[in-house]
């Protein structure tokens, strides 16, 4: 494993910092400069039709990111040897990142269902939290994790 990790060793931390551009990167862009924009169109079901329509297609994007982004984790671990809390504390931070990526994913779905039926009040209110508290969340977990991410290079 050392020596197979020696040969890629580039490569897998490229594509661990490359899922973290993209999942963080995607989520700061949305939220600052995305969304600011969507609020100022005046019609509101264009207004949620195209929140819905850009958040969905943000979550797809990410998707193989998250998994791409543990996978690369737990081959630098083994290859490099990294062990302790800090490693402990970026298993948690991706855990919680991905939970919370889960429910944003449902609940966008379940809006995406009752905008289709007409229901704008429905799936407005299943979006409610996404933008001022579940999507900050993963930003500051995001960035938490980078940080702890530069930490364990030393
Ligand atoms: C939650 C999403 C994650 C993000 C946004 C993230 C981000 C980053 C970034 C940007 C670096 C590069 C730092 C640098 O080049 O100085 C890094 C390094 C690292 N990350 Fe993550 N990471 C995440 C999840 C994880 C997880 C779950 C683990 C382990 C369980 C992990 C383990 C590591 C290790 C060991 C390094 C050091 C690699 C090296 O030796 O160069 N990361 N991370």
């Amino acid at each position: 494993m050392q020596t197979w990790f020696e040969n890629y060793k580039t490569i897998i931390i490229f594509l661990h910092i490359l899922s973290a551009v993209v999942w963080v990167g995607g989520m700061i862009a949305i939220k600052f400069a995305v969304h600011p924009v969507i609020q100022t169109i005046e019609e509101p079901n264009i207004r949620l039709g195209t929140n819905l329509h850009i958040v969905g297609r943000l979550f797809n994007l990410v998707m193989p990111f998250i998994a791409l982004s543990l996978i690369c984790a737990l081959i630098i671990i083994k290859g490099a040897g990294y062990a302790g809390g800090f490693i402990h504390l970026k298993e948690a931070i991706w855990t919680i990142m991905s939970l919370n990526y889960m429910y944003m994913y449902i609940q966008r779905s379940k809006a995406q269902t009752l905008f289709n039926r007409g229901d704008l009040a429905g799936a407005k209110a299943k979006m409610r939290l996404l933008p001022t508290i579940l999507l900050p969340i993963n930003i500051v977990l995001g960035v938490i994790a980078i940080f702890l991410g530069v930490m364990l290079r030393g």
